[in-house]
């Protein structure tokens, strides 16, 4: 199928997304070190990689990034509602291959995805797996041409896991998600700091006092109920795993049942990566002006089909804040449509969690570039080299020196019979 260069909202927003990607540019020191080996040594020359990633300031640098170390990339979106219109455009007019447009339907989304791979990657970067998906399904014609892929999500490693166990995976993977760098950071503080910014600037409400209700406790509800417990608010957590409820119960929180938590939340956030959270029968115990919203992956955590069909009025109260009247007169406000509510209803995270993150992207496809043609097909962690130097450039570029072993200790640690 022959695809355009870009499919982008309007060319014209370019100077706006220049703009973004120059400010996160230069907060993002550990990548800008990283692109400096790219550009002298050009890794990825004659190479074609495919990112779906959200597109805004932050991945912007990335795909920019891979380019300027040799690659054509091809750029789309993972999510239809956290698209930055203005850096699509800054994207595509500097010549990239972008296609996706903020709010696209579920077919647009899928055909941008499929544009982006049409364009035949050696390389895959992926955010939650839809890459993935569909290279296991529709595009599967593409494979035989690919090197391997990188995923950045708990939701897509764990779509690659099941791949695997069930004997279907078709390329290597690295998956990034699971460096230190990346979920000890981007998943605890940058979901815990996003989260509240984008909950907070899209209700322009107060925190403290409020009761909060984190369903789930892994590396991103840590970080989403310890930012809730900082800003003032009580904090409930709610769990499957029994481990994870006592953890939570060690860190000073309540732990209950959604059930039970129902009707105590002022604000409940979903980040589990399962579905089917939040559904009806809470909604019926929930207090008036209750807000849900979701910060997991997809927007199946809160489900809000079940919410709208037992409702008897919708309406938008403030910019992605949906009211959805009950027959028992109260209003339940779900924020930017169940979507993952730090991208759909913000900037996502901070710069300088992205730059850790991007940082293990970028040398994770050089990897795969360098030893795709030789690697087994498998789910792959990423290698610990890779995730020390991101560590150790970031606390370069902050002038802080760490002990390092002496050969005694070295010994020490490495024997048993001392
Ligand atoms: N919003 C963001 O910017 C962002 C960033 C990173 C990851 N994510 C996404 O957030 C989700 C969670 O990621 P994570 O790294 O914290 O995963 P994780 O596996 O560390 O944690 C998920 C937790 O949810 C619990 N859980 C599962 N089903 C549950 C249910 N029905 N009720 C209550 N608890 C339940 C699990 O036991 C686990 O402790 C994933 O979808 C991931 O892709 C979002």
């Amino acid at each position: 199928m022959s695809v355009p260069k870009y499919e982008v909202k309007d060319i014209s927003l370019a100077p706006y997304g220049r703009e973004k990607i120059e400010w996160a540019y230069r907060n993002m020191p550990v990548l800008r070190a990283i692109e400096a080996e790219l550009i002298e040594e050009q890794p990825f020359a004659g190479l074609k990689i495919s990112v779906s990633v959200h597109v805004e300031a932050k991945t912007a640098c990335l795909a920019r990034a891979l380019a300027r170390g040799g690659a054509d990339v091809a750029l789309t979106g993972c999510n239809p509602l956290s698209t930055q219109d203005d850096v699509a455009a800054a994207l595509a007019e500097s010549g990239m291959h972008v296609y996706t447009v903020h709010g696209d339907n579920e077919e647009e989304y899928i055909k941008h995805l499929k544009m982006a791979l049409d364009f035949g990657p050696d390389i895959v970067i992926d955010d939650g797996g839809d890459f993935c998906m569909l290279l296991h399904s529709d595009m599967k014609h593409l494979v035989p041409g690919l090197m391997g892929g990188c995923e950045e999500t708990t939701t897509g490693v764990k779509r690659l896991e099941i791949l695997k166990k069930e004997g279907k995976l078709s390329y290597p993977v690295i998956a990034v998600n699971d460096a230190r760098c990346k979920h000890l950071f981007d998943n605890r503080f940058g979901t815990g700091q996003s989260v509240w910014t984008a909950i907070m600037a899209t209700t322009n409400l107060i925190v403290a006092g409020k009761t909060v209700v984190v369903a789930g406790f892994g590396m991103c509800g840590k970080g989403v109920a310890m930012r809730a417990k900082g800003l003032g608010a009580k904090v409930i957590v709610t769990e499957i795993d029994p481990v994870k409820a006592c953890e939570a119960i060690m860190e000073g929180y309540q732990v209950m049942t959604m059930d039970e938590a129902a009707p105590l939340g002022d604000v409940f956030v979903t980040v589990t990566g399962c579905k089917d959270v939040i559904v009806g029968r809470h909604y019926d115990m929930m207090k008036d002006g209750a807000i849900c919203c979701n910060a997991g992956h997809f927007d199946c955590e809160v489900n809000i089909k079940e919410l709208a069909s037992m409702s008897v009025a919708q309406r938008e109260l403030r910019h992605n804040v949906m009211g959805y009247e009950l027959k028992n007169g109260r209003t339940i406000c779900i924020l930017a449509e169940g979507r993952l509510v730090n991208l759909a209803s913000g900037d996502g995270h901070p710069v300088e969690i992205m730059d850790m993150s991007f940082a293990l992207q970028a040398q994770s496809a050089r990897y795969i570039a360098a030893h795709g043609k030789e690697l087994a097909i498998d789910v792959y962690q990423t290698p610990e080299v890779i995730d020390n130097r991101v560590a150790e450039i970031l606390l370069r570029t902050k002038g802080i020196d760490i002990d390092v072993l002496t050969p005694e200790q070295e010994l020490y640690l490495n024997s048993w019979d001392f």
